[in-house]
């Protein structure tokens, strides 16, 4: 039977497409205040301007390519059952060919009217819809009559897919990390649903903050680390 890895992966797997990360140098939250931009309380103060920061990130991501280390983990797919858990809200885990991403925090690509996907219906993704690149104005309405917003999970909301990650998490053989600072919760705790007989690797050029001491640190960017992954296997 094939044996199962469970890969969290955070925007560094996705700086090398020339995306930004969010705490870096530089990162987004150096320009951006996440609190205006990407919040529940941000979205009601000024939905345009939380349109507006999707609307940049969309236009980023129609630029970017899969690389090295998106394409090396749906490789993974060959020999393994992968599940991708992903913070990320781009989508180049699916262009590179992984079949089976959860995105916890959403995804950039897809909105739904400001009313649906929340605890009154159960989080139902029913009135989701793609809309690939485009930008999404104040004034753009669903089918419904209602505000369209990003399918995005804003901080100060819950996130619906922890459960079915936590659940992926503790069934894997092998829980790989790769380029995420560890730092917005519940999602930086993920890991420590592993099982206890499970190998645990994180693939990081910085330094990151680690409970377990299990845990092989590669220290190198997503790319190069996911050679040196690809032979400890
Ligand atoms: P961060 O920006 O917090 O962390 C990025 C991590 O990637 C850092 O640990 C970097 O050292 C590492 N990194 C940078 N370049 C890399 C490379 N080439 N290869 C590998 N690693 C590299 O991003 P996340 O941890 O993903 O949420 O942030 C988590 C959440 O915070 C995001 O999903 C987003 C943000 O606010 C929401 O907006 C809800």
């Amino acid at each position: 039977m094939k044996k199962r890895i469970a890969v969290l992966t955070g925007a560094g797997v996705s700086a090398e497409s020339g995306l930004g990360t969010y705490r870096d140098n530089g990162g987004l939250w150096d320009n951006y205040d996440p609190m205006e931009v990407a919040s529940i309380e941000g979205w009601y103060r000024d939905r345009a301007k939380v349109l507006d920061f999707y609307n940049m990130q969309r236009r980023h991501l129609r630029e970017a390519r899969p690389n090295g280390a998106h394409l090396a983990i749906a490789g993974l797919e060959k020999d393994y059952i992968v599940d991708v858990i992903t913070q990320n809200v781009d989508n180049l885990h699916e262009r590179a060919g992984s079949t089976h991403v959860v995105h916890l925090h959403g995804e950039v690509t897809k909105v739904r009217p400001e009313n649906s996907c929340n605890e009154e219906d159960g989080f139902s993704e029913k009135s989701v819809f793609d809309i690939g690149y485009d930008e999404v104005r104040l004034g753009d309405k669903a089918p419904n009559g209602v505000q369209l917003r990003p399918h995005i999970v804003f901080f100060g909301e819950a996130v619906p897919k922890m459960e079915q990650a936590m659940d992926l998490v503790s069934k894997a053989d092998v829980v790989l990390i790769v380029g995420t600072s560890l730092s917005v919760y519940p999602a930086a705790g993920l890991y420590r649903y592993a099982s206890s007989d499970a190998r645990i690797f994180i693939i990081d050029p910085a330094e990151v903050p680690l409970f377990d001491r299990r845990i092989v640190h590669i220290r190198k960017v997503a790319t190069e680390g996911m050679k040196d992954f690809a032979g400890m296997l």
